[in-house]
């Protein structure tokens, strides 16, 4: 059988973003009424993790749970990847005992890897590349409030990194206008971008990006595994905080995300982060419902 796996957000169609999404804001709902169904009963989530973790981990544990399932959190400092099991040989194992597995790890050429032998489907939890299980909540959270994303404009500013990449590809997905500021050199990545030349426009200036727009958001200045370059970046990026005299440039109603952590008076003031057009808690908790609505695809379509 053909594994459909998650590697990024180019794994799932137009209607099947909007599925998940749809099926996302039923979960929620059910949640709430306390009738979640046992969906995901008798089903195991294997999570590797490379990388350090509050938000995947805790909605991907909590998710398969509260569906009648269960994880297993798997640490490369102490499983046997510590003592240089490849991920092969570790995809191989575990495809024999769970139904899921995700991983987030540095280079994405190691997920593709995983992907290649693995026999059950596999998430991507991060990689240097995408983020794309963060892209369901955040799109989760707009389309809660606003309903659509025909005619609508976001912006990113800051780090063309992962989560950049990742709103380009929702951006050829769902037909919005991406418009994207970085600093020169910390472009999102070439192949990503030409893939969606027409639903995606390079500014020169962070508030060109964010005049007209529906929805601002931006990430750290230096993403995990770029941490010996901050104090740099810091300098490279003046001029591309999202403050409240970049969020009076987009529309009155446009909102604020972030997929967090943040670093506060950094790339975000607290003044937007804890303002009014700032939605990052709800952004932060859908991301529980988009992962339960994620995993109940997943287990559906590769039956
Ligand atoms: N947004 C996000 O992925 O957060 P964590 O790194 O805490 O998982
Ligand atoms: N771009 C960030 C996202 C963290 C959720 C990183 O890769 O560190």
């Amino acid at each position: 059988m053909n594994i459909r796996h998650f590697r990024s957000l180019l794994d799932i169609n137009r209607k099947e973003f909007i599925r998940i999404l749809d099926r996302s804001l039923e979960i929620k709902k059910l949640s709430r009424e306390n009738h979640l169904p046992n969906s995901l009963s008798k089903k195991t989530l294997a999570l590797i993790f490379k990388k350090n973790s509050t938000r995947t981990r805790v909605s991907m544990e909590t998710a398969i749970n509260k569906l009648g399932g269960n994880a297993v959190y798997i640490s490369h400092l102490t499983s046997q990847i510590a003592r240089g099991e490849s991920i092969k040989d570790t995809g191989k194992v575990l495809s024999g005992m769970v139904d899921f597995i995700a991983i987030r790890t540095h280079e994405h050429s190691e997920l593709l890897e995983l992907c290649e032998i693995a026999s059950v489907p596999v998430i991507n939890a991060l990689t240097q590349k995408f983020h794309p299980c963060q892209l369901l909540a955040d799109m989760l959270t707009f389309y809660e409030e606003k309903g659509s994303f025909e005619n609508r404009t976001f912006s990113w500013v800051g780090d063309g990194c992962n989560m950049c990449n990742s709103y380009i590809n929702a951006s050829k997905i769902l037909r919005f206008n991406l418009k994207i500021a970085t600093p020169n050199g910390f472009e999102p990545d070439a192949s990503v971008l030409n893939a969606s030349s027409d639903t995606v426009e390079l500014c020169d200036l962070p508030g060109k990006a964010v005049e007209n727009s529906d929805l601002v958001t931006t990430d750290v200045w230096a993403s995990m595994g770029d941490e010996e370059d901050h104090e740099r970046r810091k300098v490279l990026f003046k001029g591309y905080q999202i403050n409240q005299n970049m969020m009076d440039k987009a529309n009155k109603d446009a909102i604020f995300l972030h997929c967090l952590p943040a670093h506060r008076d950094e790339e975000v003031t607290s003044e937007v982060i804890d303002g009014p057009t700032s939605r990052v808690w709800e952004q932060s908790h859908n991301r529980l419902y988009t992962t339960q609505a994620l995993l109940e695809f997943l287990a559906e379509v590769n039956v």
